[in-house]
């Protein structure tokens, strides 16, 4: 059996891997350590499969998923964010497999998890919204879609935080792409709830989720 703790896959280190892993350690933990409040509203009591969970940061929610039975693929640009996962994981009975890559990066199989998970995802908007593409097409045949951002309806606050909403992925470029074949359960601005660590001053969430039809 594989350890829980191990890093299993590991792609070419980038620029933004780079970034991530410096602010990463400038503290032993950045985020709160809890899952995510919207994954766990939108989650709980779902059948188990095959879940990613892009950007997985410290692994709470990769954590979380595998403890209600899902086999977990977690995916990371930064050592430091994956290797602290691992400590969290490691000696737990869980099924996870720890992916060093970015999302573009990664082999990821069209059509392989029951559940796509991107929570405040980090990834850049280009112009082809190849991320975009990359989460729809990695949902198989009646499987979830579910990904979640910070409300940045007000631009010009995060500007003066020194981040340009148009510069990242949002739930709405994704829930945009969605052709017919798609049924969305949920696209809504929702008041967020969570017990610390860095972006606890959002207070609300964007939640997408929308569910792949069966072919
Ligand atoms: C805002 S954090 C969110 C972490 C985690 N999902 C959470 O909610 O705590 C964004 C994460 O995305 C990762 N990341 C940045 N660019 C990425 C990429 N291209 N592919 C995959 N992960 C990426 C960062 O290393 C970071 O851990």
């Amino acid at each position: 059996m594989k350890d829980a703790g191990e890093v299993t896959e590991v792609k070419a280190a980038t620029s933004e891997a780079d970034e991530w892993d410096a602010r990463y350690s400038e503290r032993d933990r950045v985020w709160s350590g809890e899952p995510n409040g919207a994954l766990v509203d939108e989650m709980t009591g779902a059948r188990p499969g095959r879940a990613l969970d892009v950007g997985c940061g410290e692994g709470a929610d990769a954590l979380w998923l595998a403890h209600q039975g899902w086999t977990v693929t977690a995916l990371d640009v930064s050592r430091v964010a994956l290797d602290r996962a691992g400590v969290h994981a490691d000696g737990e009975d869980v099924d996870i497999t720890w992916v060093l890559s970015g999302l573009l990066d990664a082999d990821v199989p069209a059509g392989g998890f029951d559940l796509v998970s991107a929570q405040y995802p980090a990834l850049r908007s280009t112009a082809d919204r190849a991320a975009e593409r990359a989460l729809i097409s990695a949902v198989a045949p009646g499987g979830t879609l579910l990904v979640v951002h910070h409300d940045m309806r007000d631009a010009s606050v995060a500007r003066e935080h020194g981040f340009d909403p148009d510069d990242w992925v949002t739930p709405g470029d994704v829930a945009a792409l969605l052709d017919h074949s798609w049924h969305i359960e949920v696209n809504e601005v929702r008041e967020r709830s969570i017990s610390g660590g860095a972006g606890a001053h959002h207070t609300h969430d964007v939640v997408l989720r929308a569910q792949a039809a069966l072919p």
